[in-house]
């Protein structure tokens, strides 16, 4: 069996984008897509948990952790066009798609375009609603206060948001993990997805066309993007599946790595 254990760059659009990819070369593939501001190394757990029977590949979206940021406007068009070309790169004609927050409103967006991409979609942490005018003023302020206080503060605020209370007691290395990958983010990419966040469209109307498996997984102490969040998905994609992850925030797939890979390896394998 040839397995492959890279990391390694592309280019697409004219930008360098750096990706982790891993297991058999020949095996079915899963794509992770990160949170905002967040890195691929938020999928290490799961790339080790599902290497040995598929090649799973996490990338860095444009902007974030080692990929370049381009000249244009950041927008979830952009970002899924991004993922199409980088599997157009890769020669990847289909693929099982899993996107946490920011990932998701991406896979979400490719998939509205690009349905014949998609072999099967894991939507973690996630929604289908645009942002209400309080989040889009919050984001606004946010890019006043990084221009004031810097990320280090940013950081601060944030990580109180992505992770459980418990969490926030107990997940010392995942905590340090997720301020490095913020505060190693640059200042304009943070502006610029904070402002393709804040003008990003619902996508409620193309869930009722989603033919495909979708599992649906969400922290029970999500805040950002809540379990009501996620079961609104569940009624308007036929056939999904929703999960419930114990003891986790937002980031669901650090926070409880057993729950959420059990979850995965089980969908994935009744897909493939
Ligand atoms: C994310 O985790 O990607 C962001 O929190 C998404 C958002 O703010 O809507």
């Amino acid at each position: 069996m040839n397995i492959t254990e890279t990391n390694d760059t592309t280019i697409i659009n004219n930008l360098t984008v750096s990706y982790s990819d891993e297991g058999p070369v020949e095996a079915p593939v899963v794509i992770f897509i990160h949170g905002f501001p967040l890195n691929k190394s938020m999928w290490d757990l799961q790339l080790e948990e599902l290497k040995d029977e598929y090649r799973v590949i996490a990338y860095d979206i444009r902007g974030h952790g080692d990929s370049d940021a381009g000249y244009e406007d950041f927008s979830m068009d952009l970002f899924g066009n991004d993922l199409i070309s980088f599997m157009d790169t890769l020669k990847i004609t289909k693929a099982v798609v899993c996107g946490l927050s920011m990932g998701g409103y991406i896979a979400l967006n490719a998939i509205g375009n690009y349905p014949e991409r998609f072999e099967a979609l894991i939507l973690s942490d996630t929604q289908y609603i645009a942002d209400t005018p309080d989040v889009r003023e919050n984001r606004l302020t946010a890019i006043e206060n990084i221009k004031k206080n810097g990320l280090d503060d940013y950081a601060h605020e944030s990580l109180k948001n992505l992770f459980a209370p418990l969490s926030l007691l107990s997940k010392e290395t995942e905590i340090a993990s997720v301020r490095e990958m913020i505060v190693n983010t640059s200042k304009q990419s943070i502006y610029n997805s904070l402002h393709a966040l804040a003008i990003r469209k619902e996508t409620s109307g193309i869930l009722p066309g989603i033919k495909i498996p979708v599992l649906i997984l969400v922290g029970n102490e999500d805040k950002i993007t809540p379990p009501e969040m996620a079961e609104l998905m569940h009624k308007k994609i036929n056939g999904s599946e929703l999960h419930i992850i114990e003891d986790a925030g937002h980031l669901s797939n650090m926070e409880n790595p057993f729950e959420f890979n059990y979850q995965i390896r089980k969908f994935i394998s009744s897909v493939y």
